[in-house]
């Protein structure tokens, strides 16, 4: 790594901007996926999502981008349960099977099983050219993150989100389900996307400020609604992952629905709450958090106040629907500032390898 960075998932963190800025000079103008596999888009009914550990909360968020965008019914399988179960995909579903390392089993198995039960239409998406994934399929989308040294997905994790939202798009367009404004907006919103991040990435003071007070919590809940609620679990599942921390993840309605029978002081509630519809009913969710003496923290581009027992920082404005890459940098900022406020391991977490090569 870098001399002066402790960390490769720090370095990995902080390559954001330039990861992602490379990929929106590839793609960022006329969403120029390779044609070839533009031509097959414009007859799909369906969008299938395969995926394991982080990829798969990639594709949990992009599932909302291919139902608004592309105007498609999306299913989300993940890959060591998809494997066992019986199918019956589509002729014009689009599989695509997303993994960093292109070498998980899981997935590789739930590829196949989904081409064995008659999808004939496969994408991998990959940061690893030549992997055993994109051998198998169709075409391969690769992320071009460089390699990823931390075991914990980061930069390659962003850089599928944008991927997915580029694939998205292209077929919103193919599709017609686009007006010339949707797709210049959309455009704009990735020219934007690698500063927002740089920004996001100046909250390091406030987010260590945050860890400094939460790393010692047993138990934690991260909440989000919508798109944002995948990037809730990847918040949680990173702060297991490299804090050792037992976080969990929770769409904010369902608190009333059982959760919040264990929320109390000793339970604090980090919450992603961009500002947009939803924010009110998710302000109204935290009420009941309040009330059981739950202490909230807040990630927002909202003006809310940081009043007692509620801690607030303030997220970049501007982005739509690219705002849940933002909120998951934001996290990955969190789980690692736990991870070295606890002394643990932080580029290789006990138990985990970075690609489980055996189902
Ligand atoms: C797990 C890793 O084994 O595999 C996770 O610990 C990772 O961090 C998951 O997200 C999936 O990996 P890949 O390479 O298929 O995206």
């Amino acid at each position: 790594k870098s001399q002066g960075i402790p960390h490769y998932m720090l370095e990995e963190i902080e390559a954001q901007p330039e990861t992602l800025a490379i990929l929106v000079q590839k793609y960022g103008a006329g969403f120029s996926l390779p044609l070839a596999l533009r031509g097959k888009l414009a007859g799909i009914r369906s969008v299938t999502l395969l995926a394991c550990g982080s990829s798969y909360h990639a594709a949990l968020v992009a599932s909302y981008w291919f139902e608004t965008l592309a105007g498609l019914p999306v299913q989300v399988g993940l890959s060591s349960e998809y494997s066992d179960r019986d199918v019956h995909p589509d002729a014009y579903d689009l599989v695509v099977a997303i993994s960093q390392s292109g070498e998980t089993a899981d997935t590789i198995a739930a590829l196949k099983h989904a081409q064995i039960n008659g999808s004939p239409r496969t994408v991998a998406l990959s940061n690893s050219p030549g992997s055993t994934l994109t051998t198998l399929v169709d075409h391969s989308l690769l992320t071009h993150s460089g390699a990823e040294q931390s075991v914990s997905a980061t930069k390659s994790l962003t850089a599928q989100l944008l991927m997915l939202y580029v694939l998205a798009f292209t077929l919103g367009e193919a599709r017609g389900e686009l007006s010339k404004e949707q797709v210049t907006a959309a455009q704009q919103e990735m020219l934007d996307l690698p500063t927002a991040v740089a920004e996001t990435l100046q909250l390091t003071k406030d987010i260590r400020r945050w860890a400094g007070m939460l790393h010692r919590k047993k138990n934690l809940f991260v909440i989000g609604r919508n798109a944002h609620y995948p990037v809730a679990m990847e918040g949680a599942f990173k702060l297991r992952e490299v804090a050792y921390q037992h976080a969990v993840a929770f769409p904010s309605g369902e608190l009333k629905h059982g959760p919040i029978t264990l929320v109390n002081e000793e339970l604090p509630v980090i919450v992603c709450l961009p500002w947009n519809l939803q924010a009110q009913k998710m302000l109204d969710d935290l009420k009941a958090v309040r009330a059981n003496r739950g202490e909230i923290f807040i990630l927002s581009n909202g003006n809310i106040a940081s009043v007692e027992g509620t801690s607030v920082i303030r997220m970049p404005n501007g982005l739509n629907h690219l705002s849940p890459i933002i909120y998951t940098v934001a996290l990955q900022m969190l789980a690692y500032y736990c991870a070295v406020f606890s002394g643990n391991d932080i580029d290789a977490p006990r138990n985990l390898a970075k690609a489980k090569t055996a189902t």
